[in-house]
């Protein structure tokens, strides 16, 4: 035991008997004077933080960017410089499901990275699927209550997604992509990832251009079916994190091709759909993709509560030659993110260790819970500016070119002219046999329970992407549930025209 470190208490006392609590005598009560136990029940009292409200089961290693690719007439940025590694972390995760979820769950699954750059943290926080449910981020919180447990019954329910998915067409690409085979994967090494929204990349030169960003799994894609999910899910829970970690731990290292497409100010006015649309991709035909570089995962977390549950992802975070879009979505998220973070993690969860940049970090913010680095202006009496004491001071080479913006001000309502249907039938046609089949047979599964009237609504949209998708979906309701077509009117499905 020599070797071994002696154990304290937090203020550093050392603890001489772990094993047994202080009592009036042997078989007496517990005393109050023993601090000890009580700062060990206060203290276990406070092991559980918030979860995040949505993505709250996750998986995330460190991994490095590595850029081979030449964009730099695009971006400034230095960590998209030819030849330039950046440090990264990137966490997995499902929407849906809490903290203790089973991993082979049907659901998007988040894809969130952190790179370490050397002008501050760069956070691309996407999924494993290029577009996303709703486009406006009113939305949202409507959305994602559907995905939640009922407040009556507690449990999650199939007639408030169906409800909500039939009355918002705009989210029938990522449902069709959801329930096709991408929606299930074997474990996060076997998926893409998709920045999804429109970035943007600006150069030294004042240049905007609008920008995605693609990351293509080099493991190929693998997926479960619903039957063998259910299965597995039987037998172990945690089946990502074990293959994630446990991959890693024997050196095997999943990598991904980082691609780009990049439209200009100019193409941005001609396409036919909206480019700052969250329910559509760019069209690779139109936009072809450039290879930029390769991103790795090679070291696991050694603590996964400080490092990965503790992780703060924010779109709010870019970094000079990267910038956001005029993306409804986008907005709203620069930030609800940091606002989550200040209620999960505390007001300076950028200086937890996990989160903090690894470059020089100046600011005039004072004070605040947990506050135990002082002032980070560069200089103790520099606790405002301007000031004459050399604090920090701003840098005029990080200011992003000027946006052109018009418009009156107004609620605009985005389901009239956008083309909800067009870019799902595209998906629609690269489906083989098989993969429509099991994309009908996964609808009539996540229908079961969902009243006639929504089922209707909702057929009527696959309808519009393709007659086959409709009588698909209709047969496979046949076949799993003995679903019938109900006579409900055009009115009560409460379809808008299309
Ligand atoms: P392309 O044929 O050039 O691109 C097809 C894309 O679809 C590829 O990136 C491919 O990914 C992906 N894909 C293939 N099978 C599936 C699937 N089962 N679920 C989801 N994605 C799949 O055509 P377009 O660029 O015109 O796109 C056609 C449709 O493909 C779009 O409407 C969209 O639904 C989907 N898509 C398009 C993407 C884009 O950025 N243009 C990105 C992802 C999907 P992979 O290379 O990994 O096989
Ligand atoms: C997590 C809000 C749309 C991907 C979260 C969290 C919030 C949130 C509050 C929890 C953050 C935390 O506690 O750390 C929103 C809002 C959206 C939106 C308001 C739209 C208006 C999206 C979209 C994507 C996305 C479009 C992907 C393209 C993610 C991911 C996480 C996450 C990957 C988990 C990050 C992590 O691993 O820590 N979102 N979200 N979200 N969101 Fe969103």
């Amino acid at each position: 035991m020599a070797d071994r470190p002696t154990l304290t208490t937090t203020a550093g006392a050392p603890v001489s008997d772990n094993q047994n609590s202080r009592t009036a005598g042997e078989r007496g009560p517990v005393l109050l004077d023993d601090y000890q136990l009580l700062e060990k029940l206060a203290h276990q009292n406070r092991e559980r933080i918030p979860e995040r409200v949505v993505h709250a089961k996750g998986w995330g290693a460190f991994g490095t960017l590595k850029i081979t690719g030449d964009i730099s007439k695009y971006t400034k940025a230095m960590a998209l410089q030819p030849g330039t590694e950046t440090p990264l972390l990137l966490r997995f995760s499902t929407v849906a499901g809490e903290l203790g979820a089973a991993d082979a769950e049907r659901d998007v699954r988040g894809f969130a990275l952190k790179f370490y750059t050397s002008e501050g943290n760069w956070d691309l926080v996407g999924n494993n699927t290029p577009v996303f449910f709703v486009r406006d981020p009113l939305k949202f919180p409507d959305f994602i209550h559907t995905q939640k447990r009922h407040p009556r019954t507690n449990m999650r329910s199939t007639t408030a997604m169906w409800d909500f998915w039939s009355l918002s067409p705009e989210s029938l690409h990522q449902v069709t992509i959801l329930m096709s085979d991408r929606g299930l994967p074997v474990a996060p090494m076997y998926m893409n990832g998709y920045g999804s929204h429109t970035y943007s990349f600006w150069n030294d030169a004042g240049e905007r251009f609008w920008v995605k960003f693609h990351f293509k799994t080099q493991q190929g894609h693998k997926f479960y079916t619903n039957a063998e999910a259910e299965t597995l899910i039987g037998k172990s829970r945690e089946t990502y994190q074990e293959e994630l970690f446990g991959g890693i731990e024997r050196g095997e290292f999943p990598k991904w091709t980082v691609q780009v497409q990049i439209m200009t100010e100019t193409q941005a006015e001609q396409t036919s759909y909206n480019p700052f649309d969250l329910t559509k991709v760019w069209p690779h035909g139109e936009f072809p993709p450039l290879e930029i570089g390769v991103m790795e995962l090679n070291r696991n977390a050694d603590n996964y509560f400080a490092e990965i549950e503790q992780a703060a992802f924010s779109p709010s975070n870019v970094v000079p030659g990267i910038g956001h879009s005029p993306d409804k979505m986008l907005q709203a998220r620069v930030f609800s993110y940091a606002d989550a973070h200040r209620y999960r993690l505390g007001t300076h969860y950028e200086a937890l260790p996990v989160n903090q940049p690894k470059c020089p970090v100046h600011n005039y913010h004072k004070d605040g819970q947990m506050n135990f680095f002082g002032q980070k202006s560069g200089n103790v009496d520099a606790y405002y500016e301007p000031n004459s004491f050399s604090g920090a001071v701003e840098q005029p080479s990080a200011k992003e070119p000027p946006l052109k913006l018009s418009g009156d001000a107004d609620r605009y309502n985005h389901r009239i002219g956008n083309d909800d249907y067009g870019q799902v039938t595209a998906l629609f046609n690269l489906f083989d046999a098989g993969q429509r089949s099991r994309l009908f047979s996964n609808i009539a599964a996540a229908m079961d329970g969902v009243p006639g009237a929504i089922i209707e609504r909702q057929l009527v949209h696959f309808q519009r992407v393709h007659p086959e998708y409709e009588a698909g979906v209709r047969a496979a309701l046949k076949e799993a549930h003995g679903y019938e077509a109900s006579t409900i009117s055009q009115e009560e499905k409460g379809v808008a025209a299309e």
